[in-house]
Order: C-alpha cells, then sequence, then structure tokens
C-alpha cells in the first residue's frame, strides 16, 4: 500500500493588482516592491468570493487531474488562516459546495507552512486509518481580508488563492512523501500575527477601530529566520531521506519573497535553473503558495512524473517545515 498524490489544482481570483495600482493606495512605488521583493502583481479576491470558494475551485481541477470525484472523498483538510466563518470549518464549506457527502472535515492553520504541515498530516491520517483511501488536502487564503490596506509594510506583499492535493491510497507500494520534519517556535508569535478576532482580542467596535483584526509583520526580523529555519530544514530532510541536495530535481519554495528564495536556493547550492517561482505573479499567498507553484509547474510540463521534489516553507506562529516528494 503507497499513499500516493494523484491529483493538483489550483486557482487564482480573476482581479489583478499590480504594483503600480498600490502606488494610488499606500506610499509606495513598483521599483522598490519589485527589487525588495520580486512581486509585480497579485490576485485579489471579489466581496462575495470567499476562501472555500477558492478551494472549491482548486479542488475541482485537482480532482479532475486525479479522475476522481467529489463524492468518493473519505477526508477534506484545509490549510488556512481565513476561513469562511469561525464555525463551521471552512473544510465543511468546501465539502457542501463540492457535494462531498461523507468525508471528515477540518481545518487547521500553520500558516505559510500550512501545505507542508497538511501533506504530513494527510499521510499520516491515511496510514493509519483504512476509512481513509481519498483525500482532499486544500492550502487555501483570502487574506485581502485581513490586510490592512494602509501599512505600506504589509499591503504589497499578500494575495489571494488556493492550491489543493488528492491523496490516494494505492496497492501500488511507496508514498509520495519521501520524508518530512515539520517544527515551530510559538516564543516569536508577535513577529507576524493578527492580533483580533480571537477570544483574547474579539472583533469589538474598539478592537477594529485600531485596525487589530490585520495582518501584523516585522519584516525583516521575519525575513532573517524564514533563511535559516527553512535551509536548516531542508537540510534534516534530506538527512531524513538519505538524499543530497544534487538528488533534487526541483526546489520549491514558498513564495514569500525572491531574496528569501535566493538565498535559500544558494546556501542549499540549488542551481537557480532549478528553483521554482512564481511569486512575481501571486505576491505571497501563505498556504496556497507551494501547492500553486506546484500545480502550474506540474501542468506546465517543468515537473515530471518521477522527480525528487524539495519543498520548504516558513510563516507565522513562528511554524516552518520541508517535505521531500517522489512526484
Ligand atoms: O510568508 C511568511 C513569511 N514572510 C516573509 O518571509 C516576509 C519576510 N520579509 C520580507 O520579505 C521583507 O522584510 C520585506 C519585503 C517585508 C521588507 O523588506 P526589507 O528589505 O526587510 O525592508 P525594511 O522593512 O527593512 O524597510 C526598508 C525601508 C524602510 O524605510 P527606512 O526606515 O529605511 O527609511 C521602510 O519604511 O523601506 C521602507 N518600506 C517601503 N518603502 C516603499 C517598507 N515598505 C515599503 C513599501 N514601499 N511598500
Amino acid at each position: 500500500m503507497g499513499i500516493k498524490i494523484v491529483g493538483i489544482g489550483s486557482y487564482v481570483p480573476e482581479r489583478v493588482l499590480t504594483n503600480f495600482d498600490l502606488e494610488k493606495i499606500v506610499d509606495t512605488n513598483d521599483e522598490w516592491i519589485r527589487t525588495r521583493t520580486g512581486i509585480q502583481e497579485r490576485r485579489i479576491a471579489s466581496d462575495t468570493e470567499y476562501t472555500s470558494d477558492m478551494a472549491e475551485m482548486a479542488a475541482r481541477r485537482a480532482l479532475e487531474m486525479a479522475g476522481s470525484f467529489a463524492d468518493q472523498l473519505d477526508l477534506i483538510v484545509l490549510a488556512t488562516v481565513t476561513p469562511d466563518t469561525r464555525l463551521p470549518s471552512a473544510a465543511c464549506h468546501v465539502q457542501r459546495k463540492l457535494g462531498a457527502r461523507s468525508a471528515a472535515c477540518f481545518d487547521f492553520q500553520a500558516a505559510c507552512a500550512g501545505s507542508v504541515y497538511g501533506i504530513e498530516l494527510v499521510t499520516a491520517m491515511m496510514k493509519n486509518n483504512r476509512k481513509y483511501k481519498k483525500a482532499l488536502l486544500v492550502g487555501c487564503e483570502k487574506l485581502s481580508s485581513v490586510t490592512n490596506w494602509s501599512d505600506r509594510n504589509t499591503c504589497v506583499l499578500f494575495g489571494d488563492a488556493a492550491g489543493a492535493f488528492i491523496f490516494e491510497k494505492t496497492k501500488e507500494s511507496g508514498d509520495t512523501l519521501l520524508a518530512s520534519v515539520i517544527s515551530a517556535n510559538g516564543a516569536d508569535y508577535e513577529m507576524l500575527w493578527i492580533p483580533g478576532g480571537g477570544c483574547q482580542l474579539p472583533l469589538t467596535k474598539e478592537n477594529v477601530d485600531s485596525n487589530l483584526q490585520y495582518i501584523r509583520m516585522e519584516g525583516n526580523k521575519v525575513f532573517k529566520i524564514a533563511v535559516t529555519s527553512m535551509v536548516n530544514s531542508c537540510h534534516e530532510v534530506l538527512e531524513a531521506a538519505h538524499l543530497k541536495s544534487e538528488d533534487i530535481d526541483w526546489l520549491i519554495p514558498h513564495q514569500a519573497n525572491m531574496r528569501i528564495i535566493g538565498a535559500v536556493g544558494e546556501r542549499l547550492k540549488i542551481p537557480t535553473e532549478k528553483v521554482i517561482s512564481n511569486l512575481w505573479k501571486y505576491g505571497n499567498t501563505s498556504a496556497a503558495s507551494i501547492g500553486l507553484a506546484l500545480d502550474e509547474a506540474a501542468r506546465s510540463g517543468k515537473v515530471k512524473k518521477g522527480d525528487r521534489l524539495l519543498l520548504t516553507a516558513f510563516g507565522g506562529g513562528m511554524t516552518w517545515g520541508s517535505s521531500i516528494l517522489r512526484w
């Protein structure tokens, strides 16, 4: 028996917000954003397009690639920090929209490390429970709903998107996931967080007037820790898989900043041609970013069956992790 990823899909909203559009909203400019981040544009969901709508679209594309139907799903897991509602989970909304009646559903959050956490989680759940034969994992965010559009430190960075994976238990032995390492450090949570909206600081008028419902980030502190943590966890996961960085066909890092991606690739001695990035057109889409990058790379024929992929991510929590997949 093996737990395989047999389908992948992604979705981005139609509306494009360029750096030039942002110049009209905050005191920023295209040159600063491009040179400091690598981002040129991002997608923004409409007011009536929710996290579960984007997840549903990505899931339908992944199901189609897998040749599967929604009512065959036994498990739906969503990684998100922007669920449609506090209750029920966004996964339950996705189940309803897909018509996946018999699936177990829940959300979890590991911020930008959501996909890497989720791949380990779903693989382990399927291994440990005979009930789960087909599962859907979606990393999905409507970050525009928690972005402070008057804070130039953060509003130029984020975008909305979804990236979905279909897992299947197959008769063929060997898992798609060869090795995984996930970690966190809750002590540094204030470097990247949303203070309001939980039970600590509920959305009272006073808290909303103080913009506590929006993402706050100490960018350059996060930058340094992100590089070190991703590089260290890549070394750990390579060791766990008894592989070296030259055995990797593609590095697919979380898409937060071109300079972070460059530094991680360089320290791992993985040449730029083997590093997948679509950050310039989508910005940082948190839990969606790795699924979105992998989906585009797989559909364009860049990533081929049998390739060894090294995924790595870092996000709020702080959370981070790396996984190696045999595609
Ligand atoms: O996905 C989860 C993990 N998140 C990340 O990995 C993000 C990590 N951090 C970053 O990507 C970068 O730190 C940023 C892109 C957020 C910022 O880049 P930076 O090179 O670290 O810039 P900085 O924060 O040190 O700011 C440099 C200057 C400041 O001005 P002064 O104090 O030097 O006069 C900022 O006020 O750039 C200014 N600045 C801007 N200027 C124009 C900050 N944001 C902007 C902006 N446009 N949007």
